[in-house]
């Protein structure tokens, strides 16, 4: 994957550190001719005064010594006394190999060592200063150096006001992805482009317009699915109507046609009421806002709702809620969680059967337990009953295979979790329901 900041920072380094090394470069040729100009007319002067005293005194002049660490590290010139033959009179130091110039003034010259020499002729005696080349370009590529330092001192500080300039141009990116991140098919509204930087402008732009295309993609399905089961319903209780009427026609006598008959049109029925609930409830999560309920309420009346079909199948319904349990939920899905889980109890438990409700508490905080005397789930297949449409093989009751996979996704929207177990006492099965962290937990009230 391509980086920006990564890029960027691929080619500033490098431009950087060849500007540094230019200007260091440059500065050496200013001084090169600068310094050499200026050292040279030091060594004029000092073979002039030399000259003067020697006219002057009309003796050679006593020289001082200059030895090595003079003339490499102080660039202490050796001075040097010649006779009209080009022969050496007097020299502060030994140079071998080191003649009179034919010429006055400076030139380089190589004697065993690099030289700069300064020659003026004059008759009887000539004067040769010889400076140490080393030194001279020691001087230069310091002073060279020294106007480098500033550059090669920036470099380490420009990168990191690089880095931080980036870091904050970069950020409404990041903002931008953020923002993505958080979105969900519920949230389709456009992004903000009032703050994005121009650069990123077209881009939130065309993602606009692809959410606003989304969005009505989504409508339109949504009213497809609502539309066609509400127009599933009129003929549905068409015929409804008719069977009614052929029972009543037919008068008492058991007819097993018209029974599976009318078993199918409830089936009909309620696959398409669960159709319209997971639709309408898919659709609702940012319409709803969550509430602060005591769960016992919500099962209460999830109870009370499906209290007849207890009744006819003479179900035992036991309801244990011994203390008060305060959370933030979306009551509809709350009820919907329950609704299902206790529909799916009462109606996979036999006739004369036992379905126990209980809240209490697990390590994870405050949990209901949907207890049924029914057959259970083979445990293979307890992941895969909460998969729309799924119904186990060979089941006799009516129903759409829709309800736990209601259920399943408004517990998740609401930070619950189902899990289902079969029992181990006996057959049956344990539909356990997490709860959210409850506010309560200090307090302990008895029902
Ligand atoms: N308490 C239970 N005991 C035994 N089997 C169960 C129980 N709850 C669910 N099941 C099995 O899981 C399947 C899926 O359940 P789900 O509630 O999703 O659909 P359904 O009950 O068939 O239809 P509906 O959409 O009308 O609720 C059921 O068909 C049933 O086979
Ligand atoms: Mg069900």
């Amino acid at each position: 994957m391509t980086s920006l900041k990564r890029q960027l920072f691929a080619w500033l380094i490098p431009l950087y550190v060849v500007t540094a090394i230019g200007a260091m470069l440059v500065s050496y040729r200013q001084y090169e001719t600068n310094i050499g100009a200026f050292m040279d007319g030091q060594l004029h002067a000092l073979a002039n005064s030399h000259l003067q005293q020697l006219t002057l005194s009309k003796k050679l002049p006593a020289l001082s010594p200059v030895d090595d660490d003079h003339l490499e590290h102080d660039g202490t010139p050796v001075v040097q006394f010649w006779d009209s033959d080009k022969r050496l009179l007097s020299s502060s130091r030994p140079m071998p190999g080191l003649t009179l110039q034919d010429a006055s003034g400076p030139r380089d010259v190589d004697a065993n060592g690099s030289w700069r020499v300064y020659t003026l002729l004059a008759a009887p005696v000539s004067v040769q200063l010889v400076q140490s080349s080393s030194f001279r370009h020691r001087v230069m590529w310091h002073s060279a150096w020294k106007s480098a330092e500033p550059v090669a001192l920036l470099i380490p500080l420009s990168i990191l006001l690089l880095w931080f300039v980036v870091r904050r141009s970069l950020h409404p990116l990041g903002r931008l992805v953020q923002t993505i991140a958080q979105k969900d098919e519920h949230d389709l509204a456009e992004l903000p482009v009032d703050r994005a930087p121009a650069e990123i402008t077209p881009l939130i732009v065309s993602m606009n317009g692809l959410l606003q295309r989304l969005q009505s993609a989504f409508t339109t399905q949504q009213r497809f699915v609502q539309d066609a089961a509400h127009e599933l319903r009129t003929p549905l209780a068409a015929l409804v109507l008719q069977a009614e009427r052929l029972r009543a026609r037919l008068g008492d006598t058991p007819h097993d046609e018209l029974d599976r008959l009318e078993l199918g049109i409830q089936r009909l029925h309620r696959l398409v009421d669960q159709l319209l609930k997971l639709e309408r409830q898919e659709w609702s999560v940012h319409k709803q806002e969550p509430q602060t309920v005591d769960i016992r309420d919500v099962i209460k009346d999830s109870v009370s709702e499906l209290l007849p079909v207890a009744d006819r199948k003479r179900i035992d319904v036991g309801c244990y809620l011994p203390e008060a349990s305060i959370i933030r939920v979306r009551v509809s899905d709350a009820r919907s969680v329950f609704d299902n889980l206790i529909e799916n109890a009462l109606r996979y438990t036999p006739e004369g059967g036992a379905v126990d409700i209980k809240l209490g508490r697990s390590a994870e905080g405050p949990v209901v337990d949907i207890v049924d005397t029914g057959p259970g789930i083979p445990p293979e297949l307890l992941g895969r009953v909460f998969d729309r449409f799924y119904r186990m093989l060979g089941q006799t009751e009516s129903g759409s295979g829709l309800g736990l996979a209601i259920a399943q996704s408004a517990a998740h929207r609401n930070g619950m979790r189902i899990e289902l177990q079969n029992r181990t006492d006996r057959t049956g099965l344990s539909a356990r329901v997490y709860l959210p962290a409850s506010l309560n937990s200090h307090l302990s009230i008895d029902s």
